[in-house]
């Protein structure tokens, strides 16, 4: 690519900004790419830079740009560079498409659910006491889970949900209909009327300034004593201190949580302790270069082209 604009490819993960850098070559093998791991690299190289790629990106980096444009992450969530004043208005943000990482996602959730309802963690408390007592089990068919976000994961997850005969409700900020849930509630004055009517409430919500704290003491107080949460999207969502609160008082019956407010959580955190809720230290939607880089390689595509680029972050709404 003669003329072509510089690239710098960012990722502090052991040799992970590299890939990236060569499943780009693979396509464009001339490339201008710079390859940074650590934040004295990016902000050395970000000056020059037309197009950044990559993800976890150190907090001052984007003050000292000066020829950027175009921002890719790797990953969906965007919270941490959608409100960062230091990128000016006209830098567009694009990320990658929830569905290339849904489908690992997919499995976490189905497997939180099946693993309350078969009451695993009980049998692995009195596996590890050498106790054989029979406990009554449920079934996940027939069930309702409701869905909080119905982007391209939380579709993605609703699907796979009603696939396996659980009944499936969505809820979202706009009232945009879903062939993938049997009934939509929109907006934060539906809230408390969806979380009634699940028996596991699954939220797939970006972190924005609307969704902070929104699963508050209100919210957990609308669903139902025998109810399970799951949050798999971003942990600002949750009030934790609430949450830990309605465990330990038996207001709901547990959660499964990927992802917190602050991470690693702190080990102040009321959650740890809980018997009933199973914590995961954000992993249930790992991002794999080679999963997810044909995003990017398609941009680019668009980019050079001159074409206007795909998965754009509106960066007002921040998702
Ligand atoms: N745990 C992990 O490893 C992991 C991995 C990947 C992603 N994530 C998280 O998952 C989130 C969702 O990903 P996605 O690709 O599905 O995102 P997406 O396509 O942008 O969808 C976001 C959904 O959230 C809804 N929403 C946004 N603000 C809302 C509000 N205030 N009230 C109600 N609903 C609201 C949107 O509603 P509308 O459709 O009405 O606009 C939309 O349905 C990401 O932002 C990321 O933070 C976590």
């Amino acid at each position: 690519m003669i003329g072509s604009p510089r690239i710098l490819v960012h990722s502090p993960r052991d040799g992970e900004a590299q890939r990236y850098a060569d499943l780009v070559r693979a396509k464009y093998a001339d490339a201008e790419i710079v390859v940074s791991t650590a934040p004295q690299q990016a902000e050395a190289a970000i000056g020059e830079a037309e197009i950044v790629l990559g993800w976890l990106f150190p907090p001052s980096m984007f003050a000292k740009a000066g020829r950027l444009r175009w921002i890719h992450k790797v990953n969906a969530g965007v919270d941490d560079v959608a409100f960062d004043a230091d990128i000016a208005p006209d830098v567009v943000l694009t990320r990658t498409d929830g569905a290339m990482i849904a489908p690992r996602m997919v499995e976490y959730v189905l497997g939180a659910i099946f693993a309350s309802v078969q009451r695993f963690p009980r049998a692995w408390k009195q596996q590890r006491e050498h106790r054989w007592q029979s406990f009554p089990v449920g079934i996940a068919k027939g069930k309702t889970a409701g869905v909080a976000g119905l982007g391209d994961i939380g579709s993605a997850i609703a699907r796979a949900l009603r696939m396996n005969g659980i009944r499936v409700v969505g809820w979202r900020r706009t009232r945009t209909e879903s062939a993938d849930v049997e009934r939509l509630f929109a907006g934060r004055e539906e809230l408390d009327a969806f979380v009634a009517v699940c028996d596991f409430v699954v939220l797939v919500l970006p972190a924005t300034t609307e969704t902070a704290g929104l699963f508050s003491h209100d919210a957990l107080a609308a669903m139902q004593p025998s109810s399970y949460l799951i949050n798999v999207g971003r942990g600002a969502a949750v009030d934790e201190d609430a949450l830990a609160a309605a465990i330990r008082d038996g207001r709901i019956a547990g959660a499964v949580l990927d992802v917190f407010v602050d991470e690693p959580l702190l080990p102040s955190s009321p959650l740890w302790d809980l018997e009933h809720v199973l914590i995961t230290p954000h992993v249930s939607g790992p991002v794999v270069p080679e999963d997810v880089v044909g995003c990017f390689v398609d941009n680019l595509g668009r980019y050079l082209r001159g074409e206007p680029l795909q998965r754009q972050v509106d960066r007002g709404r921040g998702y």
